[in-house]
This record gives C-alpha cells, structure tokens and sequence, in this order.
C-alpha cells in the first residue's frame, strides 16, 4: 500500500463522477437507467471545429506548445475577451489550459498558503472547495438561498472578508443552479470588493454563453475595470462549443498570475493538447450559428423540466437564468418513507432512493453545498426529460 499525502487526504472524489459511475454500473448489469447527472452538452462538437482539428493533424501540428498556450490561440482569445467582454487584455493576460478546470487548479495552487482563506457562494460547482483544499487554504462557504436567485448578496460578501481572505469566486451562469448575476448585481459586489483591495476576484464564466432571455450576461472585470487587476477571468470552449472532451480552457489575467500559474503548468501538464488548441482557434474564430440552437433547445428543455417538477407536490424549482442544470427545493419531501419504509431524512437519501426505485441519477445537493435541493442536467433528449420527470413524479407519489 503507498503512502499518500496528507493534501490528498484532504480532499474527496468528485461526488458528480460517482453517482454517473453508479448510474454506469446499474446499466451494465441490465437496468434501465436514465442519467441527468452529467455535466456536458449532449451535442457534437460543430463540424468546422473538427475540420481544423483535422487539417491541423495533416498539417502535423502534433508537437509541444509554449506552455501557456500557442499564440495564435492567446490572440483569439485575447480578442475574445476584448469583443465580447469587453476588457482590456491582449496575449500577454491570457493562459491556455486543459480545461478551465486546470486554469483554476493553477491559479489556487499558484497563490495560496495554510490558513488562506477562499470565498465560495453556495451552491457551488463541486470542485472549488476542493481545490482550495488541496492548495492548503480553508473554503468560506457562504449560504445563498433560493429566494435571492442562489446569489450572493453584497452584504454576506462584506460580512465574509477578513485580513486572510485571498479570493472570491464568483461563477455566473453558475453550476449547479443556473443563477445568472446581471449587471447590476455584479457593481454591487464590485462596490464591496473595491474596498477590499487584498481580495482577489476568480470570474468563472465556462457558462457564459448559456445564458437566456432576458437575462444578460455580464462579467466582474468588464462591469469594474479598476478590478481587472486583481480578477482573473475563467473561461473556456467546453459548455458553448460542446468541447468538453477536448479539453481546452483559458484565463485572462494580470500578467504576474499568468506568469506564475505558467511556471505550474509547465511543471505539470506542460501544455494543452496541441490538436484541441487549433480546434479552439477555430471554435473561437469561426461561426458562432450553433449557439442560436443550442441556446434554443436548452430554453425549451429548462421549460419543460421547470413546468414539469413544479407540478409535483413537494418540489419547488425556480427558473435558472442559464447553464443547462435546475436545482429544485426539495424540503416537501424529507420526512415522508418510500414503500419499504426508508425515510427519506436528506437529499442524499431522496437520490438513492430515486435511482433504486426509478432507475433516474441525479446528483444530491449537498454534494453543491446547500440542502435539500437536487441538481438536474436537462442537457440530455426531451423524450428523456419527459420521461425522467414522469419517473420522479411516480416516486413522489409513492412517499408517504
Ligand atoms: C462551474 C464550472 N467551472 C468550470 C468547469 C470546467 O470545465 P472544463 O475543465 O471542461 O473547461 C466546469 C465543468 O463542469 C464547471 O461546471
């Protein structure tokens, strides 16, 4: 048995790869499942990315990168940031990673020291606490609550800082509630945070282009320019191009921090993959048709699965302003036993129990932070979310 480190021990699986796992294994042995539990679109990634991808094999583009990424893929991500965000970045602000994921583990890793402290709103996306772990640091977890959209209000942000407060992460359109922050609502937190000047500001966007009518979206950095110095904006092609799989995300940053998290990644990964960084050029360069469509399937997906729980007696969920995912209450239900008598005493229990008797996986709340909600990805066929829901409701039904 090797010796693992006390920083592994401080952190566990991701409780999302888990129940997707268990949802895999209740299949192969014949049962039928159906699985919302997943985090990615369920569409192709848009053919043209996958020409370049091609070409730039046939091109032999098959070698390392500059560890912070190739620089035609910095500058059409800098003129990203700058078209559609509006701030003021050029190639040097900009880092390519594998996968936001990784430009997240870098910039914590790259800054944090024992005792740190990392603001994170709950519901918040599994990984964030973890990572803070895993750097040394203590996650602050600050409650939000269904009747403030799941959003940070200015006043618990204030109420949150202290001297050791080293970042606040902010994600919008965010995973799991699909809570999108306007504009408005960001200048109020960016009012706090301009007194705070020691707090840096961890924008992450991956959503950014799932976001629906009316809502707007809008980014810290592009709503106070003066916190751009101490934000780093987290994006990536993986949600909006469906490109989860070839795993390519990029920060934009002051230059000391992409210089820092570089000198990391060049010690771990080296540099994203070569490949999916021309696939990226592309994704980012070339036609933005597809984001009409998929942008128009989500809205009518989140309809359908909004107006079906909310007929369930003991659900309630609220409309999410963006992502692919709905985070219904479900404190009408704890309390009540399934047929075989197991009360269902937590949102962990209501998942179990739910996948046991209906063959339907969705991730439990609290593995987000907040209880008693479930997180439902509607990113899957309609027929399967009619279906999901029918099998949700006939288990509710069934509660006692
Ligand atoms: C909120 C959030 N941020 C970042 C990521 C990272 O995505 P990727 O590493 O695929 O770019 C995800 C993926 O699930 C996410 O949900």
């Amino acid at each position: 048995m090797p010796v693992f480190s006390e920083a592994l021990g401080r952190i566990k699986a991701s409780p999302t790869v888990a129940i997707t796992a268990e949802a895999q294994r209740l299949r192969a042995e014949g049962h039928d499942i159906l699985s919302l539990s997943v985090g990615e679109p369920d569409f192709d990634t848009p053919r043209h990315i996958r020409d370049a991808a091609k070409a730039a094999i046939d091109r032999g583009e098959t070698r390392y990168t500059p560890p912070d990424g190739l620089p035609e893929l910095k500058r059409a991500v800098a003129a990203k940031f700058r078209r559609e965000n509006g701030l003021d970045v050029g190639p040097e602000h900009v880092i390519v990673s594998t996968g936001g994921k990784q430009v997240l583990f870098n910039a914590l890793l790259a800054t944090l020291d024992p005792g740190d402290e990392v603001l994170i709103p709950a519901p918040y996306w599994v990984s964030y606490p973890d990572i803070a772990l895993f750097a040394g640091a203590r996650p602050v977890i600050i409650p939000t609550s269904a009747s403030d959209g799941f959003k940070l209000r200015p006043e618990a942000l204030a109420e949150a800082i202290t001297p050791r407060t080293r970042w606040l992460i902010l994600n919008s359109p965010g995973n799991p509630s699909g809570a999108g922050y306007s504009e408005t609502e960001l200048r109020a937190l960016a009012d706090v945070l301009l007194a705070h000047r020691h707090v840096w500001i961890l924008a992450d966007d991956i959503y950014e282009h799932l976001a629906y009518a009316p809502f707007r979206f809008a980014t810290i950095a592009g709503v106070e320019p003066e916190l751009a110095s101490r934000t780093l904006t987290l994006n990536g092609v993986s949600k909006g191009y469906a490109m989860t799989g070839w795993r390519i995300g990029y920060g934009a940053a002051p230059e000391p921090l992409v210089r820092a998290m570089t000198k990391l990644q060049g010690q771990s990964t080296t540099s994203a993959c070569t490949i999916s960084q021309w696939a990226a050029v592309a994704a980012l360069e070339g036609p933005q048709d597809h984001l009409v469509s998929f942008r128009n399937a989500f809205v009518r997906r989140r309809d359908l699965v909004v107006e079906r729980l909310n007929a369930i007696p003991g659900i309630v969920c609220p409309r999410p302003e963006g992502a692919f995912y709905v985070y219904p209450d479900i404190a009408g239900v704890i309390g009540r036993r399934t047929p075989e008598g197991v009360e269902i005493r937590s949102d962990e229990d209501f998942v179990r129990a739910l996948l046991a008797a209906k063959g339907v996986a969705v991730v439990h709340g609290a593995a987000f932070g907040l209880s008693p909600h479930f997180r439902i990805s509607y990113a899957a066929a309609d027929e399967v979310l009619g279906e999901a829901c029918d099998r949700i409701a006939d288990f509710c039904s069934t509660l006692r």
